[in-house]
């Protein structure tokens, strides 16, 4: 293969490049406007985002983070409650739930799918517990627990992979998403009438009428431009997850006629599978790493320490060897470019790369 090859985590200046007309017309009608919070940029996103979602409200926020702060809050999370989630995500989804001085409450992963086990999940329901939080990693559909308690589905890594089963599901579109805006945003969707003017009347500090504060919320309003830019993107997301899809079975048949290591696993394909990210589980993974990192080949840890594990929730009391399948994740799992412009002779060389890593170290 190619000894100029490089193989880029991610490219979103190829992906934006083909838009960039559409999307600077787009920005300079905002500019052009003097429309900056709120208005018909958002609105006509929020209508496209519950289309996509298939609820009735989608509303548009300031970022995935704050879509869970803001749908927790809407719940009356805070003090003396607890939250149940999984330890093996990015740290916002157990962030907001401390942010509110509520107690995040984990419970392992099944380490078929990276994904919380939702039997353990509604066994672990207890008279403290407000809400759960399952997340949707890595763009796979979580399984949904069976239990009264309301569920919170963290779909920032999700758009698109599953219909909402939960009170309300919360969306990033930080631009390393599927759907990535230009900076930060999120968006929280419901079925639910009332939740849905809850989370509106929260996204700004709980005024109505303005300058008359009903709650305490905050200001987690997106921003008109990225409104502007993540309308122009949207109509091409189901072409793109496409794109991933076929990336990620291409993966899977040129690994399939590689000679590896049993505990090199693929991820499993399952239905509506948005492949955000291509994680696989790695025997020797940080020395894999480094030897694809040589050959210019990106790749990212996602995640590297599991929740009960961090600095920032030692406080919450939880030892080493407490969730062995999140802990066990954190050690082997490695996340392969997956973006939608990826050519096959760049994941030819990817497999390449792996192959010819486990053949010298064997
Ligand atoms: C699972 C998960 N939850 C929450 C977030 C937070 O989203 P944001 O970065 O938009 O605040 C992210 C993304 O970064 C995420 O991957």
């Amino acid at each position: 293969m190619s000894a100029l090859m490089s193989v880029p985590l991610l490219d979103l200046a190829a992906q934006n490049q083909p838009l960039r007309d559409e999307i600077m017309a787009a920005i300079g009608r905002v500019v052009d406007s003097g429309r900056f919070i709120l208005g018909p940029d958002v609105e006509k996103l929020e209508a496209s985002l519950a289309a996509v979602t298939r609820t009735k409200h989608a509303i548009g926020v300031s970022s995935g983070s704050d879509a869970l702060l803001v749908a927790l809050m809407a719940l009356g999370v805070g003090p003396g409650d607890s939250v149940i989630t999984t330890p093996f995500s990015f740290i916002a989804t157990a962030g907001a739930v401390a942010r509110l001085g509520a107690k995040p409450v984990f419970v392992d992963i099944d380490p078929a799918t990276f994904n919380l086990d939702p039997a353990a999940a509604a066994a672990a329901v207890s008279s403290t517990t407000k809400a759960i939080i399952p997340v949707h990693l890595f763009g796979r559909a979580a399984p949904i627990p069976e239990t009264s308690v309301p569920v919170i589905e963290d779909a920032a890594q999700s758009i698109g992979a599953s219909m909402l089963r939960g009170i309300a599901g919360c969306l990033s579109f930080f631009p390393s998403k599927n759907l990535g805006a230009f900076g930060d945003a999120g968006a929280v969707y419901t079925d639910d009438n009332t939740f849905a003017e809850r989370v509106k009347l929260l996204r700004m500090h709980g005024g109505r009428p303005n300058f008359n504060h009903q709650a305490i919320g905050g200001n987690f309003r997106i921003d008109a431009l990225q409104a502007a830019v993540l309308s122009v993107k949207l109509p091409h997301l189901g072409g793109w997850i496409e794109s991933r899809r076929r990336n990620a079975h291409r993966y899977r048949a040129m690994f399939a006629a590689a000679k590896l290591p049993a505990e090199v696993i693929l991820p499993a394909d399952a239905p509506g599978h948005i492949y955000n990210q291509f994680s696989l589980r790695v025997p020797r993974r940080d020395a894999l790493r480094e030897h694809l990192a040589k050959a210019k080949i990106g790749t990212e840890i996602y995640y590297p320490v599991p929740f009960h594990l961090q600095p920032c929730f030692q406080n919450l009391g939880y030892q080493r060897g407490a969730f062995p399948h999140s802990e066990r994740a954190a050690d082997e799992a490695l996340a392969l470019p997956i973006y939608p412009g990826l050519a096959e002779q760049q994941q030819q060389y990817v497999v390449d790369q792996v192959t010819s890593f486990y053949a010298s170290a064997s």
